[in-house]
């Protein structure tokens, strides 16, 4: 199964998602590389960092730019699971992908200027589903304020009706500092003390695996 984490607008949190995906997958026994597609490696470096802590199991990395289709089949022979991080915004490496991938999972933060880029993603993926038919298109809502008076995920959630390519996740991953420092540290929030991160993450994730529990 190939996972494609994209977005059409930057910083929404796509590496952030895609490591700790693979962090809960492999700590589930799932055999799983993640694949880089981002020259800035966000991704790569983070697990260059979890290499460097000795102590955490380690995962599979392949860094791939430009198209990525075909290193995207290939692993995807030879692993259970492949996750690419796509950097940046819409990219040859995210359009090559989506030809290929089974999910993309496209993370949205709750504002206007996010939501804005929502119609070109519907766009894209109508288009990549000329080829890939299969391809199954979900926004996740990420960096979502902690506060529950604010608003904007609700908001958000209503204005997803009009996107005829896209669902949206039921998971809404919040704002949290946990995020960052796992990102940093080389970990996953799963193994950390944050268990309403870890929560997220492991809800995020019940919606398209079933894990076995180990
Ligand atoms: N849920 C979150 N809570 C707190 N901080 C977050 C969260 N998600 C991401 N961040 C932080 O926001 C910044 C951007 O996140 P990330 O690198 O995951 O986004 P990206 O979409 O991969 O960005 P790029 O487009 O540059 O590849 C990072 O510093 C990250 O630690
Ligand atoms: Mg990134």
């Amino acid at each position: 199964m190939i996972i494609l984490i994209g977005a059409e607008k930057g910083g929404a949190g796509k590496s952030t998602i895609a490591t700790n995906i693979a962090v809960h997958l492999a700590q589930h026994a799932v055999d799983l590389v993640l694949v880089d597609t981002d020259a800035q490696a966000t991704s790569a470096r983070f697990i260059e960092r979890r290499d460097d802590t000795q102590t955490r199991p380690s995962i599979p990395c392949v860094q791939k730019t430009g198209d990525v289709s075909s290193t995207l089949r290939d692993l995807a022979r030879r692993y259970q699971v492949v996750i690419a991080d796509a950097g940046g915004r819409d990219s040859r490496e995210m359009r090559s992908a989506m030809a290929v991938a089974d999910l993309m999972l496209i993370p949205t933060r709750a504002s206007q200027a996010d939501l804005e880029t929502l119609p070109k993603v519907n766009d894209l993926v109508s288009l990549a589903r000329g080829l890939n038919p299969e391809l199954k298109a979900t926004a996740v809502l990420s960096m979502a304020p902690t506060n529950p008076t604010i608003r904007e995920v609700q908001d958000a959630r209503e204005l997803f009706s009009q996107f005829d390519q896209l669902t949206l996740a039921d998971t809404t991953i919040c704002e949290r500092k946990v995020y960052r420092d796992a990102l940093l540290s080389g970990n996953g929030v799963v193994e950390l003390g944050n268990s309403q991160a870890r929560a997220e993450i492991q809800l995020l994730a019940q919606e398209f695996f079933e894990l076995d529990h180990v």
